[in-house]
């Protein structure tokens, strides 16, 4: 894929973090970025790697007032030898087509989006960072940048990627996070905008996450937001319960986001031979597992969570405590399983990695 390409001099670059043990998430951005722009008439035009830099919008831009954008999360990874393994972003790519036609915004060659994301990683490989755990965050965003201040479908957008080296996503590390359900916010409602990834849903969890992490807990649950009873989501992940041996897990649909994690999960369940439910379950079913002991463990998925145990949850100001609040046996097999699979020390059966040699990495060479 040609892209015009403006790099950063060598001498204007900036540090890379020494510390990668502190490194937490999405505070560090690589020396370049990706840009495209869209017009309804002209369609798209000139892709560009360039210096990472603030973007120009008029304050007028409709996404700045009716919220008319959408993004994506993935990760690269720095694998033994030497080269980058480039995580499901065809399913990225066309998730966020998905989210383009939910929000009336133009769709992007899935071809264009992986090759922007790979054009990145040959100029910021070394932003990739080193340690077990750690990746280089990949985050793929549109925005409609017509200005005008009634509301209407833009006919101007910009695509653009970012990226930056990243470690935990919770303030806990790889450890147990405690969650509580909210039974006074909701998320997202059918026939809304839940099942995409745009920033409507993350604005309306902002004043739940503030006042769960005042009371100590670090993420919330979202119920259904007709009955409050069915189990969706949390913020950031998808969520799965063991209960009797069973994995448990909400079906995705229009008030959930499909996880490209959570769907992983399922496969290496599958292959496990583990039994897998996706099936509506309510908050009810969960007390009462717990209740009779039948409660397993509680796990996230996602790309920034990973797989992120849940060591706690509260409802209604009771608190439960799952596998003794600590890691239980099968979220960290599947979490080792998983990591095992993007750092490529172990086999790739599904071929989830896209092997990326940026030219001077220092890797062998690779295909594909
Ligand atoms: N649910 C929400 C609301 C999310 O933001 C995310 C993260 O992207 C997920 C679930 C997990 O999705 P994925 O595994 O594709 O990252
Ligand atoms: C991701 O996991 O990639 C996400 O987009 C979640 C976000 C809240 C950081």
């Amino acid at each position: 894929m040609d892209f015009r390409i403006e790099t950063v001099p060598p001498e204007q670059r900036r540090p890379k973090p020494t510390d990668e043990s502190s490194l937490g998430f999405g505070k560090i951005y690589s020396d370049h970025m990706f840009t495209m722009r869209w017009t309804s008439n002209g369609g798209w035009d000139d892709p560009a790697v360039k210096p990472f830099a603030n973007l120009e919008l008029s304050p007028a831009s409709l996404v700045l007032h009716y919220g008319q954008t959408i993004f994506e999360g993935l990760k690269a990874y720095r694998n033994r030898k030497g080269t980058v393994n480039l995580f499901r972003a065809a399913d990225n790519a066309a998730r966020f087509n998905r989210s383009a036609v939910r929000l009336d915004l133009p769709e992007v060659d899935p071809a264009i989006f992986t090759g922007a994301i790979e054009a990145l990683l040959e100029l910021d490989h070394e932003w990739i960072p080193r340690s077990h755990g750690t990746s280089l965050y990949v985050r793929p965003t549109m925005v409609a940048t017509e200005p005008y201040i009634g509301l209407k479908s833009t006919h101007e957008a910009l695509f653009f990627v970012i990226t930056g080296p990243v470690g935990a996503y919770y303030p806990e590390g790889f450890n147990p996070v405690r969650i509580t359900v909210s039974d006074r916010y909701s998320r997202a409602g059918p026939g809304g905008l839940g099942s995409a990834k745009t920033a409507a849903n993350y604005a309306a969890s902002l004043k739940a996450e503030k006042e769960a992490l005042a009371r100590g807990f670090t993420q919330v649950l979202w119920l259904d937001a007709a009955e409050r009873r069915y189990v969706e989501e949390v913020g950031s992940m998808n969520i799965l319960f063991k209960i009797a041996g069973t994995v448990v897990t909400p079906p995705v649909g229009e008030t959930i986001l499909a996880g490209i994690t959570k769907d992983s999960v399922l496969k290496l369940l599958g292959q496990w031979d583990v039994p897998v439910e996706e099936r509506p379950i309510t908050i009810e079913e969960v007390l009462d597992a717990h209740a009779d002991g039948s409660l397993e463990e509680v796990f996230g998925a996602g790309t920034a969570a990973v797989i992120s145990p849940v060591g706690s949850l509260d409802y209604k100001g009771r608190t439960l405590h799952v596998a003794n609040a600590g890691t239980g046996p099968f979220a960290e097999r599947l979490f080792n399983e998983l990591m095992g699979i993007q750092y490529g020390t172990r086999p790739d059966p599904f071929g989830w990695i896209h092997e990326v040699a940026p030219a001077g990495m220092g890797g062998a060479s690779v295909s594909g």
